[in-house]
């Protein structure tokens, strides 16, 4: 009996160490593009069926740019380029940094997480 209250005691931490260990592990870029991005956007480079425009090769590119994309005039006319500034200005507060834009968004990550997506996004060719 002993022995059996042992090993299930032993079990028992093992699991909750097991679960803490899996909360702890940080989501990746791509986890949270998927989580907070893909509702509206592909990674592609043409306009296709989704909300927001392409966010392929976003990396040094005018905002406002995509070929074929109905973009708010804010955004077209924001004499923006992407890059991890302006991401992540962008990201913390659409409305703020840019009024009348039409990405009607509210980012659920930290800031911290914000960045490590905006790393990996940009990345993306
Ligand atoms: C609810 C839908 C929605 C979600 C979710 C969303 N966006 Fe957008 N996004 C849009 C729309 C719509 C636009 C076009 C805005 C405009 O024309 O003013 C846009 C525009 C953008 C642009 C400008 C692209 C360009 O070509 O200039 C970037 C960058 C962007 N979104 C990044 C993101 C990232 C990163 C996420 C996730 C953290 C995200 N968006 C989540 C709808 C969304």
């Amino acid at each position: 009996m002993n022995q059996c209250l042992r090993h299930l005691t032993i079990s028992l931490v093992l699991s909750c160490f097991a679960n803490l260990t899996v909360q702890a592990n940080p989501l990746t870029g791509k986890q949270l593009y998927d989580i907070a991005c893909s509702a509206c956007h592909s990674l592609g480079q043409t306009p296709d069926h989704h909300i927001g425009p392409p966010l392929g090769g976003l990396l040094n590119r005018q905002a406002g740019a995509v070929e074929g994309y109905r973009y708010s005039e804010a955004l077209r006319d924001s004499g923006w380029r992407w890059s991890l500034p302006t991401l992540l200005a962008w990201l913390a507060e659409p409305d703020a940094a840019l009024p009348n834009n039409a990405m009607n968004y509210v980012n659920p990550l930290t800031a911290e997480e914000t960045q490590r997506l905006g790393e990996w996004l940009l990345r993306k060719p």
